[in-house]
């Protein structure tokens, strides 16, 4: 059966990579029916608006999935676009598992002492749909010597308890290493933190046989830098997953190679690398397409076509292992040669 899939390549190096990602797909003849989208910054400024309320129904009705590329344009100086795109989709959409995996793919990447491949393998489960991404709060007297603004962060029993769960189901996976690290600020942030962990107790004693244990986050950007061997699998808040997931990125080689899913389990979902539209990078032709080409990877996995996400993932590597990357990898290929490189090796 052919399944649609919404390719929404965005701004910045987002057309340059996904233009890649989309090229292995099709490589691989996949029975997937592909159809682009042009949301972005130069629409928005065309006056041609975001997603409209019947676009996101749409998704969520006729496609199996979303492939994005990234959203960012320095002429929108507050990125209203891309809170309506990105974080619409992922709201409208119910997205609620960022699942970001920090796996070192070539060791010479490792920018830490003394790593090895097995000791930096984790996976971030950030919760998608809440926290301070949730928009509550607002501004008062702006532009006045009196100015208030307020930026609250939600967490609801049934958003906290839904993605820790995902994370313990995952961690139970044949692949994983039955952990689970759950990451917060509680210390400070005392009411959200309460919510996180008692739920967090309360599953932990459902799943009796995953190892769960708890970080706070300043002191897991420690630990993931220091020692991420003991990280298998780390969920966190909405804010806190996306920076640790910049920083996981840069311990598994770099953030131009790292992808990621955004999912709500049996429903159209999304898949994106972690890097935003690198506007210094645009035009160049040197934006590292392995990370959106990896997210093509998720995606297929998503799909239930685990052998064609395996030939994808092997063709990466090899590219890692032939030097044949872009400069912020240390290679002296431009993004298209990389691509057509993994054309070619799949
Ligand atoms: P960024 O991820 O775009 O870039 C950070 C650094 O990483 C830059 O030096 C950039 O050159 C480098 N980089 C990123 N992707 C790369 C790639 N594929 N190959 C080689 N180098 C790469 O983050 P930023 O500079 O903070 O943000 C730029 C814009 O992107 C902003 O408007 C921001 O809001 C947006 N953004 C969007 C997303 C997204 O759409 N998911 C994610 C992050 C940032
Ligand atoms: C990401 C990005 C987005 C986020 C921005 C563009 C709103 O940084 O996907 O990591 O903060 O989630
Ligand atoms: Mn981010």
């Amino acid at each position: 059966m052919t399944r649609r899939v919404a390719v929404i390549p965005g701004d910045g190096i987002g057309p340059e990579v996904i233009r890649e990602a989309v090229a292995v797909l099709r490589a691989l003849r996949v029975p997937l029916e592909l159809a682009k989208f042009d949301y972005g910054a130069e629409r928005w400024l065309r006056g041609g608006g975001g997603i409209e309320d019947q676009q996101f129904v749409d998704f969520a009705e006729n496609y199996a999935a979303i492939l994005f590329g990234a959203v960012g344009d320095p002429r929108i100086p507050d990125q209203a676009h891309a809170r309506q795109i990105l974080l619409g989709l992922r709201t409208r959409l119910d997205l609620y598992i960022n699942l970001r995996p920090a796996r070192l793919l070539d060791e010479r990447l490792c920018p830490l002492k003394d790593k090895r491949a097995v000791d930096v393998d984790f996976v971030i489960f950030r919760e998608n749909t809440e926290g301070l991404y949730a928009g509550l709060g607002g501004v008062f007297k702006r532009g006045t010597a009196d100015e208030v603004t307020i930026e609250a962060s939600l967490s609801t029993r049934k958003g906290v308890e839904r993605i820790l769960r995902a994370a313990f189901e995952y961690a139970r996976r044949p692949d994983r290493r039955r952990r689970v690290c759950m990451v917060d600020k509680s210390n400070a942030l005392a009411s959200e933190g309460d919510l996180w962990q008692r739920t967090f107790r309360e599953l932990a004693r459902v799943y009796s046989d995953v190892n769960a244990s708890h970080l706070y986050v300043d002191a897991a950007a420690m630990q993931i830098v220091r020692a991420p061997e003991k990280l298998d699998v780390v969920v966190t808040g909405n804010l806190f997953g996306d920076i640790l997931t910049d920083l996981g990125a840069a311990v598994a080689g770099g953030l131009g190679l790292a992808p990621s899913a955004n999912l709500h389990p049996g429903r159209c979902s999304l898949f994106e690398p972690v890097h935003g539209s690198a506007p210094d990078l645009v035009g160049r032709g040197v934006a590292n397409p392995l990370g959106a080409i990896l997210a093509a990877g998720l995606l297929l996995e998503h799909l239930g076509l685990p052998a064609e996400a395996a030939r994808v993932d092997a063709a990466v590597r090899r590219a890692l292992g032939d030097d044949a990357t872009t400069p912020d990898l240390g290679g002296r290929l431009g993004t298209v040669e990389v691509g057509q490189f993994v054309r070619r090796h799949l």
